[in-house]
């Protein structure tokens, strides 16, 4: 090892240094000075053939070179790396990133999990359903005759072998109960299909379904529970009142309303000038659906209620177009985040 093999490894390095310009070259350099086998470490290995003077002078020269070009070396791979990542992003470096894009819930799925919520709280067990039903599940188990006008083609969309789109959740009570011994409490969120369309009635909507089943259950904990329910969603002032109604899977039959929320009372178009909104349907569990699952009607007895997601989210934000929820435009989607 001479001093003028150090000063011709030193020029090719330094000559060679300025011509890398990718990873692979680089690391091909890196080897072949650097590496296990690379020329200058050789050179340092062969200094032990020389006088100690000559080594401390040729082996401080040596290690000084050896810093410089690992020093570059990582300069130069973090130039090479930047340089690609600015030609695949294509934009000056130096700018502010960009906001990553936040999404939000929808304001459907907001108010489901709302309203489960309140519901979970008393105790209510979250279950799901099929949306193809059959006609069994969606009417005759729930004391809906043939001959009944919700069978009609018009409401319901009927599928190929005698299978439907479920026209509400009610069906989850005759799986659930088909499925479980009383006592039980549950609430089933879900989607529902009927052949209707305009400002207020989209073909295909969500409906939350509760049920309660236990050994003693008056028309009163129904109340208590739907009147809790309403203040939670609506607030603590709202107004509610019930109004005797019809369902052939309830009996009696309920329907409660809210004091209108666009006008407060006094009438307007929203509440057809009444100062009342329905928001859900309801009753006590009709012996002839008991006696379909097979329930002890002398043992048990329960409520049950239905209530439409897009109503009470149409009243709850003041919104008077149902298809607003689907059209999805961000505008409309962004006011919920
Ligand atoms: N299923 C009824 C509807 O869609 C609502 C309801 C559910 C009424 C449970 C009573 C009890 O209109």
């Amino acid at each position: 090892m001479q001093r003028e093999e150090l000063q011709r490894i030193k020029e090719e390095a330094l000559k060679e240094l300025e011509t890398l310009k990718d990873p692979i070259q680089l690391e091909n350099f890196r080897v072949k000075f650097l590496g296990k086998k690379g020329k200058i470490t050789q050179a340092l290995r062969g200094l032990k053939e020389l006088s100690l003077e000559e080594r401390r002078e040729l082996g401080s020269e040596l290690n000084q070179l050896k810093e410089y070009l690992e020093f570059e070396i990582e300069k130069k791979r973090r130039e090479i790396l930047l340089s690609e990542e600015e030609k695949i992003l294509d934009l000056d470096l130096t700018l502010p990133g960009r906001r990553p894009f936040l999404g939000g819930l929808h304001p459907l799925t907001q108010v489901i999990e709302e309203v489960c919520e309140v519901f979970t709280r008393l105790g209510f067990e979250i279950v799901t359903g099929p949306e193809i039903e059959s006609e069994y599940y969606n009417f005759t188990a729930l004391n809906i005759p043939e001959w009944h006008p919700a069978r009609d083609m018009q409401a319901t969309f009927y599928l190929q072998n005698g299978a439907l789109l479920r026209t509400h959740t009610s069906p989850i009570q005759i799986r659930t109960m088909l499925e479980r011994k009383p006592p039980l409490r549950i609430i089933a969120p879900g989607k529902v299909y009927r052949c209707d369309a305009d400002v207020r009635h989209s073909p295909m909507f969500h409906q939350i379904e509760g049920l309660m089943v236990d050994g003693e259950v008056s028309f009163a904990d129904l109340k208590g529970v739907l009147a809790y329910f309403a203040r939670e969603i609506f607030g603590e002032k709202t107004k509610l009142r019930f109004r005797p109604s019809y369902f052939p899977f309830t009996e009696p039959s309920l329907e409660m309303d809210i004091g209108c929320v666009m006008c407060e009372g006094k009438g307007c178009r929203v509440c057809g000038q009444t100062g009342w909104i329905e928001i859900l349907g309801a009753g006590m569990v009709h012996p002839e659906v008991f006696k379909a699952v097979n329930y002890d009607i002398t043992q048990w007895q329960g409520f049950a209620f239905g209530l439409g997601i897009e109503r009470i989210t149409m009243l709850k934000y003041g919104i008077d177009d149902i298809r607003l929820f689907f059209d999805n435009h961000l505008y409309f989607l962004e006011s919920f985040k």
